[in-house]
């Protein structure tokens, strides 16, 4: 049939409705999903022990929406023991990961419904998700190298994007033919346990992929840090992906491969000449889609002194016109944090900021669940950040005309180096930023999220990653054996 979910479209906004299935389609799909419940645990090549079944829960109000088995230590072990390559042709390899992405838009209404319901996804987040996931096992398929497989992967992804960074991981590695481990975040096992079942669907051999949910500080050394191993990819935290370098260098072979994707501080500069709508609205975008939990989201906006308080004002009106709620509502445009422990983080930095007379405008949250409300807080500049703060919170400084080289060091020093927006209308201005900034992704005129698969190649520098970008041509060379891999493009 049609393919809804076409690879490689040429969509700068990262998401748009009018590329997806029809609503009264997509309604009729994910209705039997309102109420269902998911029930997950290990996909091993042998038996499973898992542990009792836990209750996984919708973060926009606390109801239960499935149970998840998590791993135990004598599964991982199973699974390392059990793990085959899979020595299917290319050719082969190909046609069940193009099968699996066929059967993935098959089930776009369960996929809408789990995302929403287990990860807190607004329905346009949903949509690019499933998208983002489907162009990923196309792209991988299309573009096999001619090369030996490193091994068994450990594939550990984030909550942000359960699926598409999960199936991304995935479908890299079994495209070259190594057996996969597949570690989904402990918020969201449910989606990666059904995607995993569809690829089993597909044709790809129990051996060659394995489902093992668990807690990463549980389970991750004893995934990460064995000879078994021949490489790791990873999505989280720059954290974590420290830790992980550890345990691989304390029990791997030697030369392993780390793909890490990890955090950033990302920023935008916004001068006089920049036409005030546009950037309002990429701001909007890139700070508060996805509840601010992106990767990619913009965390400090540097804005001329010139414009900044008519700018700053556009910009508090258009906050207030976003819709908070519960994600399944095609109203929302920013559902609830992942869980209270990103609440309660995000809170505190937001009471921080406040105590200090520096939030310039903060919505109201709905009073279920895990809800942040959008806030935009007023700092000096970049280096006034220390962290990472993963939710809808945007920080704002002010620079003059003649600081542009200042600003740009002090974004560079904060040693990551994920995405950057630029709003200008002088030519010779973009060059010069872009010359010196240190970003993997570069923006300009538009917003800072959404990289497209194929024609985006996504990931940072420094503290964000160590490359290659994933969906970009020397991603899947990083999965071979030793001889034949490209440590960054
Ligand atoms: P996280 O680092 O807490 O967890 C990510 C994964 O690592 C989870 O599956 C977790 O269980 C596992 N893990 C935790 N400790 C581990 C250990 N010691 N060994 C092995 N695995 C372990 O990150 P998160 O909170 O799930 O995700 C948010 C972070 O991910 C943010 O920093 C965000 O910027 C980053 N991220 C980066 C990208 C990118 O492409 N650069 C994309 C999405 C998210
Ligand atoms: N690839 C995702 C984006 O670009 C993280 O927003």
């Amino acid at each position: 049939g049609p393919a809804l979910f076409q690879p490689e479209r040429p969509n700068s906004q990262g998401f748009d409705l009018g590329h997806a299935p029809t609503l009264s389609r997509i309604e009729a799909a994910r209705a039997p999903f309102l109420n269902h419940s998911w029930r997950a645990s290990p996909l091993l090549a042998c038996d499973a022990v898992p542990e009792a079944p836990q209750t996984v829960t919708n973060p926009a109000d606390g109801s239960a929406i499935g149970t998840i088995a998590q791993a135990s230590p004598q599964d991982v072990e199973g699974a390392l023991a059990a793990a085959v390559g899979w020595d299917a042709p290319a050719a082969e390899r190909a046609t069940v990961l193009n099968r699996a992405a066929d059967l993935y838009e098959e089930h776009f209404g369960e996929f809408f419904a789990i995302l929403a319901r287990e990860a807190g996804k607004s329905q346009p987040d949903a949509i690019a998700e499933l998208r983002e996931a489907v162009d990923f096992l196309r792209y991988y398929a299309a573009n096999i190298p001619d090369a030996k497989p490193a091994g068994v992967f450990t594939c550990i992804s984030p909550w942000n994007f359960p699926l598409a960074i999960f199936t991304g991981q995935v479908a890299a590695a079994l495209a070259v033919g190594n057996a996969v481990i597949a570690k989904p975040a402990e918020q969201t096992p449910l989606v990666a346990f059904r995607a995993v079942e569809l690829l089993h669907a597909a044709g790809v051999p129990r051996a060659a992929l394995q489902y093992l949910p668990g807690p990463g500080r549980k389970i991750g050394p004893a995934l990460t840090g064995d000879a078994r191993i021949g490489g790791v990819a990873f999505t989280g935290s720059t954290a974590t992906a420290l830790h992980i370098r550890r345990a691989m260098a304390e029990g791997c072979q030697p030369g392993a491969p780390l793909i890490a994707e990890t955090g950033g501080l990302n920023a935008m500069i916004v001068d006089s000449t920049a036409l005030p709508e546009q950037a309002v609205q990429s701001i909007i975008e890139s700070a508060f889609q996805s509840a601010g939990q992106r990767c990619s989201a913009l965390r400090c906006l540097y804005i001329q002194d010139d414009i900044a308080d008519d700018f700053l004002t556009m910009l508090t009106g258009a906050m207030e016109c976003l819709s908070m709620g519960n994600p399944w509502q095609l109203s929302t445009d920013c559902g609830p944090v992942i869980d209270q422990t990103a609440q309660d983080r995000i809170t505190a930095h937001i009471a921080d900021a406040r105590a200090q007379g520096r939030v310039l405008a903060e919505l109201t949250a709905p009073d279920t669940g895990t809800f942040v409300a959008p806030t935009l807080i007023e700092i000096a500049g970049i280096a006034d950040l220390k962290e990472e703060i993963f939710g809808p919170v945007l920080h704002v400084a002010r620079f003059k005309s003649h600081e542009i080289d200042a600003v740009i060091d002090a974004i560079n020093a904060t040693g990551y180096g994920l995405t950057f927006g630029l709003h200008t209308r002088i030519d010779d201005r973009v060059q010069h930023v872009c010359d010196r900034i240190h970003a993997g992704n570069i923006y300009v005129n538009r917003n800072q999220i959404g990289a497209i698969v194929g024609s985006q190649p996504f990931g940072g520098e420094g503290l964000s990653g160590t490359g290659p970008k994933a969906g970009g041509p020397l991603y899947l060379s990083r999965f071979c054996a030793p001889d034949r891999q490209t440590t960054g493009d």
